[in-house]
């Protein structure tokens, strides 16, 4: 029953930020950096969506390059997800500390396709017995040697390697590697095996992403999506094992109680952090922070392929949603994590403005270079689908994975249709099955994720010296917002131009 008092919820459109008396002479002296848990910090925050439209391992690595960070869908086996996860993490770190290898009998054509599987462009090659560095093989041996014969024959030896020991830091192997013109650079040890690779992919890395989001050992960091039912417990310790860095709990209503069961089991099962949610209350903040959440996931609807609201009537506007939350999770200490409906610069402003620490972002990282799918040609547009992760194509998709497995039920809908959107009816039997709350689309090709990132983290600069903040939590403190009408929003767009 509607209560006579009924609150006003507001989203993003419906306000603005006050220009404040500043003494931010320039942008370049704002720090966007936001807490995404008590131990990660993100310099650019802003989190890649789990969803199969967005994040998998590229997307994941353009962020976390960029200062993000991304979180691998979970529609996929576990060892597929976990597979993702290993990716990110041997993309880039200080040292690689287990390469992979070849033996040295090992035929060049096997070793051609170990480089293709494995992503690399190079092997050191080892003894199968003690793992004594013997040479290493990269693709420009081959130039000399063909395609036959064995890994010994073709690599270039050891007594011809420049190598570094379990000592060499990072500058020296920088030096070494500038002065005799090698791009890599294996380490080892006393015994001679090998103890480590260095790259100068990844030194040169050092310098062309120093906003990256990376661990102790200087690989990326990068999060992955976990249920709350079935075997969610497994697919959460083989990430935990894989390496990834954080989780994030991957269900609409995350102030269910299976949810918050979920957080608590998560929270004994292993030791990485989880945000959890999705919660558009103070209510549900609390209680999943209360359940060990170490950050927070807001959003229930606002999402640009979301139809939970016109499905089920249930949403709170993603302004409202964010400030209700910020109170609890700044009481605790937690970070927020807002998620959905950034269609553009202001948004993001205006959703840390409100509390928010960080945000999470599908329909405008769909669109790069990074995600996953190929580009499509529509009415001469060069397009990328974005899909809800509880639309029919979705559900479809999740349905034939499970058909092997137990089906989970927080996945929505085990017989997914857009059949309400659509206009259809439903089949006869039918009632009582789960609608989709999403839908499918194209999204316009945006180019490369960092410029994505570029455009938001831009505005928010901007907007935080509006505000006179320095820091994020300045601008929580500082930001004031004005409520506007509709001849406000009108205003704020171009108007009687041609563009
Ligand atoms: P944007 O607006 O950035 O939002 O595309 C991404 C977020 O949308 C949520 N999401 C869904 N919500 N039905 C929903 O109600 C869906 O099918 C669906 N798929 C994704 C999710 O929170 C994501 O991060």
């Amino acid at each position: 029953m509607a209560h006579p008092e009924m609150p006003t919820a507001l989203t993003f459109d419906d306000v603005l930020l006050v220009p404040q008396r500043s003494s931010v002479a320039s942008r370049a002296d704002v720090d966007t950096a936001g807490r995404l848990t008590p131990n990660i910090s993100l310099a650019v925050p802003i989190v890649s969506a789990n969803m199969d439209t967005v994040t998998e391992w590229r997307m994941a690595i353009a962020m976390a390059q960029a200062g993000g960070i991304g979180f691998i869908h979970r529609f996929l086996s576990i060892e597929e997800q976990a597979d993702q996860v290993r990716k990110v993490k041997r993309a880039e770190s200080h040292v690689i500390e287990h390469p992979y290898t070849i033996g040295p009998d090992a035929p060049v054509q096997r070793m051609v396709a170990e480089l293709s599987a494995r992503g690399v462009n190079g092997l050191p090659v080892v003894d199968d017995a003690g793992g004594v560095l013997l040479g290493l093989i990269t693709r420009r041996d081959l130039v000399a040697s063909g395609l036959e014969g064995t890994v010994r024959e073709a690599m270039t030896p050891r007594e011809r390697l420049v190598v570094g020991t379990t000592q060499t830091t990072l500058e020296q192997a920088r030096d070494l590697m500038a002065t005799r013109r090698v791009e890599k650079l294996p380490l080892v040890d006393d015994a001679g095996r090998l103890a480590g690779l260095i790259t100068m992919k990844d030194i040169a890395h050092l310098d062309l992403y120093p906003l990256a989001t990376k661990d102790a050992r200087g690989r990326l960091r990068v999060g992955a999506a976990i249920g709350v039912r079935g075997d969610y417990l497994d697919r959460a310790r083989a990430m935990a094992e894989a390496g990834a860095d954080v989780l994030c709990l991957d269900i609409a209503h995350g102030h269910a109680e299976h949810a918050i069961d979920a957080t608590r089991e998560l929270r004994r099962t292993v030791d990485i952090e989880i945000i959890a949610g999705n919660v558009a209350t103070a209510a549900g903040a609390r209680d999943l922070i209360e359940a060990g959440a170490h950050g927070i996931k807001v959003g229930v609807g606002p999402g640009s392929v979301c139809t939970t609201r016109l499905v089920a009537g249930v949403g709170v506007p993603q302004l409202t949603a964010v400030m209700a939350c910020a109170e609890a999770c700044h009481e605790a200490g937690i970070p927020l994590c807002a998620d959905g409906g950034i269609r553009m610069p202001a948004d993001m402003s205006k959703a840390i403005a409100a509390g928010a620490d960080s945000i999470m972002v599908g329909n405008l990282l769909a669109g790069t270079s990074d995600s996953p799918g190929t580009l499509l040609k529509r009415d001469g547009r060069t397009v990328k689908v974005h899909r809800g992760m509880a639309s029919g194509g979705a559900m479809r998709k999740r349905t034939e994975m499970d058909a092997g497995g137990a089906a989970d039920a927080d996945a929505g809908p085990t017989r997914p249709e857009r059949r309400w959107l659509l206009g259809r009816e439903t089949e006869p039997g039918e009632f009582g099955k789960v609608v989709a709350e999403g839908v499918e689309a194209v999204v316009p090709y945006r180019g490369e994720t960092h410029a994505v990132l570029n455009e938001l983290a831009g505005g928010l600069r901007s907007a935080m010296s509006y505000s006179n903040a320095r820091t994020v939590g300045e601008f929580h403190e500082r930001a004031q917002f004005v409520r506007i009408t509709a001849a406000g929003q009108v205003e704020s767009r171009p108007h009687d131009v041609e563009v």
